[in-house]
């Protein structure tokens, strides 16, 4: 049974200062906050985008910060023994700056081949993206994975095309992949002339200045050159050939592209588009000023009855995200969690709205790459980091006042499939204890077969990474070595309408049919061809590549 009302404490804000004065601060923290995660494929240079990011908000002092390398990368993250092995950090974090009085809210991801899920669910908490592209290879698989979850949820997309001043394909062709490819309409705010050892800089479009290129100390920020298109010294400056195809170009966009539309980009249907170089430090400032200046703040998230305003005056929140052993020396485990509404307050007594429970929430967290400090307060838009002791899942809404709860966080389409198998029978009990709370904790899906007989579980994983850390995690804190056998499937879909539309269908073929932890039909398939055979055979049967969000239902467990 859930509490109508939590039994939450007077907050310190409606002791302190009267409604008016309380709806007044959170306004401005809200219209300060802007909150975005960047989606792009290893090597496309996020790394090295934040880092510049981060230099102009002064979060840090110099770039390399961020990723540090060689032997120094090791210390950086040892959250995890695995990481330390494979020198990469699979732990999402969240970096929060200030610059020119907005507070800016990174939702990190990890940047490793194989991404896995924690990808997919920071992008639940965030409300702008930044889609981040390598000139010379354009759109790339992760990038377009990442992008189908944003425009799940409609999320205002920016485009940072990176690395100009390397050789990279033709801008126009660049665009066009975008928009045909992702159906996606674009806007270019700046446009290149020349590129790689011909990059000369690129002209605003909107005053139409030519910024002049020129390499950043690295570290520094850059010292910007601008020049009026008609300034006759840029003769001196820049290839004649390069300008004038460049101004063609643009022209062609004036009367060809799609008009600047501030609702279109905040509905995730117009991209803004930005040609730079995040590693010389050119036009990165341009486009964090423009970023700021375009992207939305905190937005209404969709709860059981309907939108939250950010501004609603109680606290609201959910947990995206949870990670175990995060410092190895307090085998902590900590939830990451997204305020919605209202303020967080250190101390402050919350309603767990799964269970009902009050929880104080006594240690908040910020938490910057590896460093934390205690938070006493947050607001919409900004993530804390919260002591788990078991009880938070993903998805999860914490609250103060009425009785919320947001919409689950979709489990994403897996494609590695295997058996989980335990080889020694004495060990069940530890097995099946960390099956179930790494199931929990979001590690990874588990399927299950619907033959009662095979009891093993089956890991279904987003990328082959999931699967290593599930097994040494496996094996380190719950002391159970396990064996994981591939299953040859590549593909899963739920079937929308549950057991009774596939009894109706009768037998198929090509696939294997098992169930999730919720009980419901799961169809693997050994690939798409298999898939489309399917969908040919039953143009009835209504199948999703995301899973149906679950609330208030609890899993079967091993
Ligand atoms: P990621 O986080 O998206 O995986 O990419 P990361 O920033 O680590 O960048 C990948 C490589 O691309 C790095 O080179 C980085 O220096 C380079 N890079 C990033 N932005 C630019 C750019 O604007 N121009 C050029 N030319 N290169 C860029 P690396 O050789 O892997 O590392 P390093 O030796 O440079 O540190």
């Amino acid at each position: 049974m859930k509490s109508l009302t939590s039994g939450h404490l007077p907050s310190k804000a409606s002791l302190s200062i009267n409604g008016g004065e309380f709806q007044k601060e959170l306004k401005e923290a809200v219209n300060r906050r802007r909150n975005f995660a960047i989606i792009s494929h290893p090597d496309a240079g996020k790394t090295t985008l934040t880092e510049k990011l981060l230099l102009y908000g002064g979060a840090i002092q110099q770039a390399g910060a961020v990723k540090a390398r060689g032997e120094q990368r090791k210390v950086t993250s040892d959250w995890m023994e695995l990481e330390k092995q494979r020198g990469i950090s699979i732990t999402s974090t969240v970096l929060q700056f200030d610059y020119n009085d907005i507070t800016i809210n990174l939702l990190d991801t990890p940047g490793h081949q194989d991404f896995s899920e924690d990808t997919y669910r920071t992008l639940a908490a965030a409300d702008n993206a930044v889609m981040l592209e390598d000139a010379a290879k354009g759109l790339e698989p992760q990038t377009r994975k990442l992008f189908e979850v944003c425009r799940l949820r409609n999320i205002p997309i920016f485009t940072f095309i990176n690395k100009m001043d390397r050789p990279g394909l033709e801008p126009l062709t660049l665009l066009d992949e975008i928009e045909s490819e992702l159906k996606l309409a674009t806007i270019a705010l700046n446009w290149p002339i020349g590129s790689g050892d011909l990059f000369r800089g690129v002209i605003e479009r909107q005053t139409r200045d030519v910024v002049l290129f020129s390499r950043a100390e690295r570290g520094k920020q850059s010292i910007e050159r601008r020049l009026k298109l008609e300034d006759p010294e840029l003769s001196n400056l820049v290839e004649k050939d390069l300008l004038d195809k460049a101004i063609e170009e643009l022209d062609l966009l004036e009367e060809a592209g799609a008009p600047m539309d501030i609702e279109l980009i905040r509905a995730g249907e117009l991209t803004p588009v930005f040609f730079g170089s995040a590693m010389t430090n050119f036009g990165v400032k341009p486009f964090l000023d423009s970023f700021l200046d375009i992207a939305q703040g905190p937005v209404s998230r969709i709860a059981h009855d309907g939108p939250v305003d950010p501004l609603r005056d109680t606290f609201t929140g959910f947990v995206f995200k949870l990670q175990a052993n995060m410092d190895p020396r307090h085998r902590d485990r900590v939830a990451f969690v997204r305020v919605c509404s209202g303020r967080f307050e250190k101390d402050m007594i919350v309603c767990h709205a799964r269970t009902g429970k009050n929880i104080r929430l006594s240690r908040p967290q910020k938490i910057f790459a590896k460093d934390r400090e205690v938070v006493e307060d947050a607001y919409p838009g900004d993530v804390i980091g919260l002591n788990n002791p078991g009880m938070f899942s993903i998805g999860d809404t914490l609250y103060t006042g009425q009785y919320t709860e947001y919409e689950g966080i979709p489990c994403f389409s897996p494609e590695i499939f295997c058996w989980l198998r335990n080889p020694n029978p004495s060990a069940f009990k530890n097995f099946k204890k960390g099956v179930n709370e790494l199931r929990e904790e979001g590690a990874v899906q588990i399927l299950y077969d619907i033959d009662q007989s095979k009891r093993d579980p089956i890991l279904a994983a987003v990328g082959q990474l999931q699967l290593e850390v599930v097994q040494h995690r496996l094996e380190n804190e719950y002391s159970v070595e396990t064996r994981v056998e591939a299953m040859g499937f590549q593909v899963a879909r739920w079937v929308s309408g549950g057991w009774n539309s596939l009894d109706e269908i009768g037998r198929i073929f090509n696939c294997k049919t098992v169930q999730d932890s919720w009980q419901r039909p799961v169809l693997l398939f050994k690939n798409k061809w298999n898939l489309n055979q399917l969908e040919q055979d039953h143009p009835g049967l209504e199948l999703s590549s995301v899973a149906p969000v679950v609330s208030g239902v609890n899993p079967i467990t091993l």
